[in-house]
């Protein structure tokens, strides 16, 4: 059975959004299964919209793999401002190590 842990959304007026996550399952789509306005998911985690950007906070950067280049070259096109810290949540497992961690959401998506 995959592990659950809470994971926090920080809308941009300074709410805090906590969430249960699935281990192996994407950031993406617990916010998705929540509900957590402001990830729009339009490819459905394929790597192709952008409109799944989030701000990591420092404790989700420390427990995440670096960018991909895939990544990289498609935050490029996001809508928000595009930060040290900016991710595209489909592309980042939940992993145990990621509990409590916090993902900023961007002012606004697309
Ligand atoms: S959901 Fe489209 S790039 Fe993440």
């Amino acid at each position: 059975m995959s592990e659950t842990v809470t994971i926090v959304f920080l809308t941009p007026a300074g709410e805090r959004l906590e969430v249960p996550a699935r281990s192996g399952e994407s950031v993406m789509e617990a916010a998705i299964q929540n509900n957590v306005d402001g990830i729009e998911a339009e490819c459905g985690g394929a790597c192709m919209c952008a409109t799944c950007h989030v701000y990591a906070g420092e404790a989700a950067v420390a427990a995440l793999p670096p960018r991909s280049e895939d990544e990289e070259d498609l935050l490029e096109s996001a809508a928000a401002e595009v930060r040290d810290e900016s991710r595209l949540s489909c592309q980042l497992t939940v992993t145990p190590a990621l509990a409590g961690a916090v993902f900023g959401l961007p002012d606004r998506q697309v």
